[in-house]
């Protein structure tokens, strides 16, 4: 498939209605997470669809919790219409499968390893594997339980590629234009290491977000990505 660029809508609702506006047409996915669906909820969804001109909604919700009550959060997302919802592996493979089962046309990526973790992390988590070991043991239980896509650090996709095959969505977020902005993000990279490692969907939000010229931006990475 074509990369998608997929553009993170981390501020607040007027800023969102004035750049979902000016993007109307271009070929672009909208997240939309706690900023946004919390105190909005559903009619957020309507609203960045209608006025993106049908554009695919990512919710990323990152949805946590035992089999059952992530199995009736699916349902509803699924309900929604939306084109992506998210879901962390580390709920376990019964937790996966229970939201495979009733995602419909919605395409479930399943988080790893935030990329705002490091090392630090797994040994706070108290596990002996090493990065690339313990993404692959969640990346697996994720493909395995029914995802259809994976969320992972540029760093990550050509070693996930390789060891799981082509066969799904890899969302990459931690997209910087230059190489030096980092922000709390730890595993950077910009749209052309994305994309040559393997990336299906990049994820971008403050680059573009607090951009003078947002859409310039966008239209930047759009030419990147072939568009
Ligand atoms: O502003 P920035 O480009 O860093 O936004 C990245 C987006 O990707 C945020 O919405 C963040 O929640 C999301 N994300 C991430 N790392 C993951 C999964 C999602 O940064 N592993």
């Amino acid at each position: 498939m074509q990369p998608k660029l997929c553009l993170a809508l981390d501020t607040g609702l007027q800023k969102v209605r004035d750049l979902v506006r000016a993007l109307k047409g271009y070929p672009l996915v909208y997240k939309i997470g706690y900023r946004l669906f919390l105190p909005f909820g559903p009619s957020v969804v309507d609203e960045i669809k209608e006025i993106s001109g049908n554009g695919e909604i990512f919710l990323d919700l990152k949805l946590h919790d035992i089999p059952n009550t992530v199995r009736n959060g699916v349902k509803e997302a699924s309900n929604l219409g939306v084109n992506y919802l998210t879901l962390h592996t580390l709920g376990g493979i019964e937790m996966v499968k229970a939201a495979s089962e009733v995602k419909g046309d919605t395409k479930l990526l399943g988080v790893t390893l935030l990329t705002s973790h490091g090392s630090d992390y797994l040994e706070f988590i108290g596990t002996n594997l090493g990065k690339e070991e313990f993404v692959l043991r969640l990346a697996k239980a994720a493909l395995e339980g029914g995802c259809d896509g994976l969320v992972c650090s540029a760093h990550e996709v050509e070693f996930l590629k390789r060891e799981l095959g082509k066969d799904f969505i890899a969302v990459v977020p931690g997209i910087r234009l230059k190489k030096n902005i980092n922000d709390d993000q730890k595993r950077v990279a910009t749209p052309e290491e994305a994309l040559d490692r393997g990336a299906d969907m990049l994820v971008v939000g403050r680059p573009i977000l607090n951009a003078e010229k947002p859409i310039k931006v966008v239209e930047e990475i759009l030419k990147i990505m072939g568009y």
